[in-house]
């Protein structure tokens, strides 16, 4: 009788542990929308949940946020922000491998505030063709460094002398010169430089540019003074940038599985491919396929373990334990789980495989934990609350669609109706797989100029906020989630989930109902 009246035994009825729950449904799939997590005693503050990873051996981040390898939503801008933030991109490899080396080169050689690459101009110019080249290229600043042939600083064409009056001066006759400009040294800059930034234009009243030189008086970069103000003085972010030992910027990149034209993987390709970027200080490579539990995607991931013992590898993607383990006995460290939930994926309606998230995350994780790898939720995120249910069961969440309508997702936008919108594509998309990414279907590149059937759509994002905005309200949402179950870790979060299945009518009571919603005022 007393066990009756026990409320811990009335809960456990109800809301139950993973290795209760899932069992229990097993022979149907579920997903996010068709669970939910019991809240429960809690001493922590939702502002106070940490939500520190560890996806591999010296691979962590600081937000479990991974931006999607897709060539609609990372490249440097997205993979820069993300890891500013604490996470992490994966540059797609829908381009030349040389741009893709660009790409990440741009991350790793991040520094906050500093304009890495400005534009500059020649001493033979003239002023009128520098006032020409503002015009057409529409630059909202006036100010250039002045670099020779060989990218050696040669002055600072100042924005007063930009009038048509001076046009046909040569930049050498009219600039300020280098002994004249203020600079530092790149390698002075040391692991703070907004901080050395700031306080040299304090320092040096009147003065808005801070040329950065290397040792041979290069040209290295620019800091300019409303740069650095609006970054003192926008609020410190949440989480600290996700950096590597060097306390450069964390980075991923996505590696194909091409074939040779007898149909064996071209290993010799992915070798070179895979040392480029480990060159140019990748921290992690991913091979993202639609099916990564096959003898091409096994035998590439074990062909980069071979070769680079120490890289990370993410592989997938797979649902099942069995592809878990074998990716994982291939060398992989981190597994992508998600095969069709993508906001963009018709794997499901051509193909008639994969899994819905929780069940595919539940079964993947029970191998993850046997074989000592972590798993990724990947896919299929449309809101923070399915973060927090997709973190009960994985290390780490991989999103397309929720950043593809960041202005740093790359992209050009468009207007249509009055409203702004960004292109967002599957990689299994036609289009895309012409683009480079058909290995990841299992087709190679000319495949998709003839026949075959597209695993993906092309698809339009409205313009969100930009990437900081879009991340605070998604990290704001997992440490609600885990403030309602008392969870001050992630790991902690794992252990603690008690899931419950939601009716169709739960599902309508969980969102608002019965009342006409106000968009907030702009
Ligand atoms: P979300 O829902 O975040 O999903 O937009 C992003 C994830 O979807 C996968 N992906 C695809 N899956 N066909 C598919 O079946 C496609 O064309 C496609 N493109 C991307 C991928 O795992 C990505 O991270």
């Amino acid at each position: 009788m007393a066990a009756e009246h026990n409320s811990q035994s009335i809960d456990s009825a109800f809301y139950q542990t993973a290795n209760t729950f899932f069992p229990n449904q097993a022979g149907t799939a579920l997903t996010y929308d068709d669970l939910t997590l019991a809240t429960l005693y809690s001493e922590v503050l939702p502002s106070n949940a940490a939500l520190d990873t560890e996806l591999a051996g010296g691979l962590n981040l600081h937000i479990p946020l991974i931006s999607a390898d897709m060539d609609t939503v990372t490249e440097s801008q997205m993979a820069i922000s993300m890891a500013l933030n604490g996470g992490l991109g994966l540059i797609h490899y829908n381009m030349p491998e040389k741009q893709q080396l660009k790409e990440v080169s741009r991350v790793k050689n991040h520094i906050h505030g500093l304009i890495q690459e400005p534009i500059t101009v020649s001493p033979n110019q003239t002023v009128g063709e520098v006032l020409e080249r503002i015009d057409t290229k529409r630059y909202s600043f006036s100010t250039f460094p002045v670099v020779d042939e060989n990218h050696k600083l040669a002055g600072l064409l100042s924005g007063n002398i930009i009038k048509a009056r001076y046009n046909s001066k040569r930049v050498s006759e009219a600039l300020v010169p280098r002994n004249h400009v203020q600079t530092i040294k790149e390698s002075d800059l040391g692991s703070d430089p907004i901080t050395i930034a700031d306080h040299f234009f304090t320092e040096n009243p009147g003065i808005n540019k801070l040329l950065v030189v290397d040792d041979e008086d290069r040209l290295r970069g620019l800091f300019t003074l409303s740069d650095i103000e609006r970054i003192t003085s926008e609020k410190q972010a949440l989480f600290r940038p996700a950096r590597d030992n060097q306390f450069r910027l964390i980075c991923g990149a996505a590696v194909s599985t091409p074939r040779k034209s007898d149909g064996t993987l071209d290993r010799n390709q992915i070798d070179v491919h895979v040392g480029n970027l480990i060159n140019r200080g990748v921290d992690v490579v991913a091979i993202s396929t639609a099916h990564g539990h096959t003898k091409s995607v096994g035998e590439a991931v074990h062909l980069i373990r071979e070769s680079y013992p120490d890289i990370p590898i993410i592989a997938g993607n797979v649902t099942t334990a069995e592809g878990v383990e074998f990716l994982a006995d291939q060398g992989a460290n981190i597994i992508k789980i998600g095969q069709g939930p993508g906001s963009i994926c018709t794997t499901r309606l051509v193909a008639g495989v994969g899994i819905p998230q929780m069940t595919a995350l539940y079964v993947a994780s029970q191998a993850a934990k046997n074989k000592g790898v972590s798993v990724l939720a990947d896919g299929g995120i449309t809101k923070s609350g399915d973060i927090v249910k997709a973190l009960t069961l994985a290390n780490g969440v991989v999103c397309g669609g929720l950043l593809a309508g960041c202005p740093e997702a790359p992209g050009k936008v468009m207007e249509i109706s009055g409203k702004l919108y960004k292109q967002y594509r599957g990689m299994g998309s036609l289009e895309a797989m012409k683009s480079g990414s058909a290995a990841r279907y299992g087709h190679t590149r000319e495949d998709s100029n003839r026949k075959v059937a597209a695993e993906g759509i092309e698809a339009l994002k409205e313009v969100s906020d930009n990437l900081d905005q879009t991340l605070a309200q998604l990290i704001g949402g997992i440490q609600a989630g885990m403030g309602y179950l008392g969870a001050p870790t992630l790991p902690n979060l794992r252990e603690k989930a008690l899931y419950i299945r939601v009716s169709p009518a739960g599902q309508r009571e969980a969102a608002p109902h019965d009342v006409v919603e106000m968009k907030p005022s702009q």
